[in-house]
């Protein structure tokens, strides 16, 4: 029979799971955040921060949905819950208009503490399970990509 990383033992599998859990309210907080910035950002650069905004929502959604998906695969449930995503992130996203130097430094301020935790797990998922640990270096691979084009706009 084939050997698979979810015939890994338990403990392997459940860190693995509980350590995409632990990114799970910082990154469906910040689909919603660029979302935010999308609807309300102004200035003579809202046409490139409104399309902007747009993807980086929805390609956050998509590696969000990878990783969870497979902390379920690996057999545990996940929590993205509003509450769950409120208690586990930081300030809120200013309310009202924002400028798009503004919308492009807040969602920087955001993408930097996902990335960090990110890259400060990916030595334990290689460890404990190669898939999350390939579903993370594509999260963090594209919010290093975003943190670089939004950071163009605050200069
Ligand atoms: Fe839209």
């Amino acid at each position: 029979m084939t050997t698979t990383t979810l015939d890994a033992p338990d403990t392997a599998r459940l860190t693995a799971a509980s350590t995409i859990q632990a990114m799970l309210p910082r990154l469906v907080a910040l689909t919603l955040d660029a979302k935010q910035a999308h609807w309300n950002v102004t200035g003579p650069g809202f046409v490139q921060l409104h399309a902007l905004t747009d993807e980086l929502a929805a390609d956050v959604r998509t590696w969000t949905d990878r990783l969870a998906e497979r902390a379920v695969a690996l057999g545990s449930p996940v929590d993205a819950r509003p509450a769950t995503v409120a208690a586990g992130t930081g300030r809120s996203f200013p309310n009202g208009w924002v400028t798009d130097r503004e919308a492009a430094v807040e969602l920087v301020g955001r993408i930097d503490p996902v990335a960090e935790l990110i890259h400060a797990s990916l030595a334990e998922l290689e460890l404990f399970d190669a898939v999350a640990h390939d579903a993370a270096i594509e999260t963090l691979e594209g919010l290093e990509k975003y943190r670089w084009m939004l950071l163009a706009h605050t200069r």
